[in-house]
């Protein structure tokens, strides 16, 4: 069966929002763990906005739950991430001015610093992913890079299907960069944007192992709880 990764950084923001301590991430991470999640994913943003380090440190050391730690280049960021120790990474693109993840990693620009990077995660066993767009160029080029995974980057789809307009030729160009990913050995995840509906469409994708979703889940759980809201997911992965 597919996994599911619950990203639980807005539960940050909604603490953050008051400065205090409710709601704690922390909690957080467990409970999802316990309503069926398969793993917990936080991102470390270079200017704190949601998960702080206290908060990634905590996270990390709960026994029995796989952290996705997202994070960018920055090289206090690495440090960081190499201190904290999570089970997995995930290296994404970080601009300080937007309001989440806009696309994938330019991998051409940064092919030496990620080679760097990726070999320190390497050599301390951290399974290393990197988000990229959907293209065949990055997947080859990902392969070179000797990486574990690659979580491909959903926005694109997920605004077509909420737009109601046509997402087949995004859709082919998913299924088409998994397979090859797949072929080269190298593990598929997705991301961005997701809701039931496209999550549904991208599980048509054999190749997908992990879907990593946030935004979503943390809004519908407003109106339904947590746990209906990982079951339902659950439910579309299973299928
Ligand atoms: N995967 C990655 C790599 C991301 O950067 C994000 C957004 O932080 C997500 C998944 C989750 O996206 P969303 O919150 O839109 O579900």
């Amino acid at each position: 069966m597919k996994r599911l990764g619950v990203n639980i950084d807005h539960i940050a923001t909604v603490r953050n929002a008051r400065g205090e301590k409710h709601p704690d991430p922390f909690f957080a991470a467990s409970q999802v763990v316990k309503m069926g999640a398969d793993s917990v994913t936080i991102h470390l943003r270079e200017d704190r906005r949601h998960i702080n380090d206290a908060d990634a440190k905590k996270i990390c050391k709960l026994k029995n739950i796989f952290v996705n730690l997202e994070i960018s280049m920055d090289d206090k960021i690495v440090k960081n991430a190499l201190r904290i120790k999570p089970n997995y990474i995930c290296i994404v693109p970080e601009n300080r001015k937007e309001i989440t993840t806009e696309g994938g990693l330019n991998l051409t620009k940064n092919k030496k610093k990620l080679k760097t990077i990726i070999e320190k995660f390497k050599k301390v066993k951290i399974r290393t992913s990197l988000f990229i767009n959907p293209t065949i160029k990055d997947i080859k080029l990902s392969k070179e890079l000797n990486v574990d995974c690659v979580e491909i980057h959903t926005g694109r789809i997920s605004n077509l299907v909420k737009l109601k307009k046509k997402y087949n030729t995004e859709f082919s160009r998913i299924k088409k960069s998994s397979i090859l990913a797949n072929k080269l050995n190298i593990e598929v995840h997705a991301g961005h944007g997701l809701d039931y509906k496209t999550t549904k469409i991208l599980n048509k994708i054999n190749e997908i192992q992990e879907f990593n979703i946030g935004h979503f889940i943390i809004g519908e759980s407003i109106f339904y709880g947590l746990s209906k809201v990982i079951k339902k997911f659950k439910k579309i992965l299973k299928n």
